[in-house]
């Protein structure tokens, strides 16, 4: 009797923010790997088509709406993809909320909406499903957390605050499933190129990332692509059991420099260089 018994090989999945970017394309890399999905978001129609073209390649998916800030909500999309698919091996928490603001210019409603999501829907969603794979003792828990939560930046206030507060959320967590059989890893990307902060003002957009670069952030243009991010949350879940990944940092390649070159100038924009003294 081997010490943990090894996963079954089809593992009941859900992904929330699964409408676009990471979650969308996690939900297609586990579908791959041959698990069957539920995907939920606010945007049902973009869940709807993803599970149909999931389920056009092959794969086994259903879409149900999902909004975390909402308790009936969040227990409806668990109930409805235990009944589909069986017990739930796999979480992945990944949907989240973010606005542009410094902390003085964020109302208090700014920063409850914000946590609500990032933070209490986590909760919510926690705790409709973990009860059930402690009970099983055994299942995979993903939290798609932030590297603001390693480095918080300044004009972000109220997402610092919910990745942070995420971090240390399942960090605990991490502690009081020890010896469950149930795995709680934070995935957390770096710059991934998805429709996040796309809704910005531009010209918001353009003082919150030169204020980063001031501050040292955004050092290089590259960002990542959410296929890739997707591959390391299934690499993730995919780890035998007997190993637990509790955190793992995604950050884009540097472009490579050319070994003779010159060293190319980084940051978003040219360095400014002061003119000569005559
Ligand atoms: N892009 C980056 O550079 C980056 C870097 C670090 C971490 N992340 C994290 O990666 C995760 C995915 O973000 P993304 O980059 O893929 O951006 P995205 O394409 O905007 O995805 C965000 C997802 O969250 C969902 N969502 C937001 N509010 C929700 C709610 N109340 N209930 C349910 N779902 C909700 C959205 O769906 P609906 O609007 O349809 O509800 C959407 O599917 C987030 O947690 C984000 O913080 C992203």
């Amino acid at each position: 009797m081997p010490r943990f018994p090894p996963n079954p090989e089809r593992r009941p999945a859900v992904v929330t923010g699964a409408s676009s970017g990471i979650g969308r394309a996690v939900a297609v890399a586990l579908a791959g790997a041959g698990h069957p999905v539920v995907v939920g978001a606010r945007r049902s129609d973009q869940c709807e088509d993803l599970a149909a073209s999931i389920r056009d390649g092959g794969g086994q998916a259903l879409a149900h709406p999902l909004d975390l800030a909402d308790q009936s909500s969040v227990d409806a999309f668990a109930s409805a993809a235990t009944e589909a698919l069986g017990e739930i091996e796999i979480v992945v928490s990944n949907a989240g909320r973010s606005t542009a603001g410094s902390v003085l210019d964020t109302s208090p409603d700014e920063l409850h909406a914000t946590l609500d999501v990032n933070v209490e829907g986590t909760h919510r969603l926690v705790r409709s499903l973990v009860p059930a794979m402690v009970g099983r003792r055994r299942g995979d828990i993903v939290f798609v957390t932030s590297d603001v939560a390693e480095r918080p930046r300044p004009t972000m206030a109220a997402y610092v605050t919910s990745k942070w507060g995420l971090e240390g959320y399942v960090r605990s967590l991490q502690m009081e499933l020890e010896g469950s059989g149930v795995r709680a890893s934070i995935v957390r990307p770096g710059p991934t190129l998805t429709g996040m902060g796309m809704d910005w003002d531009p010209g918001v957009t353009a003082t919150v990332i030169d204020t980063w670069a001031r501050w040292g952030f955004a050092r290089h243009s590259s960002f990542m692509r959410p296929a890739a991010v997707a591959e390391a949350v299934l690499a993730v879940v995919s780890l035998p059991r007997g190993i637990h990944a509790t955190t793992l940092e995604l950050q884009p390649e540097a472009p490579i420099e050319p070994i003779d070159g010159a060293i190319e100038p980084i940051g978003p924009a040219e360095p400014q260089v002061e003119e000569e003294s005559r």
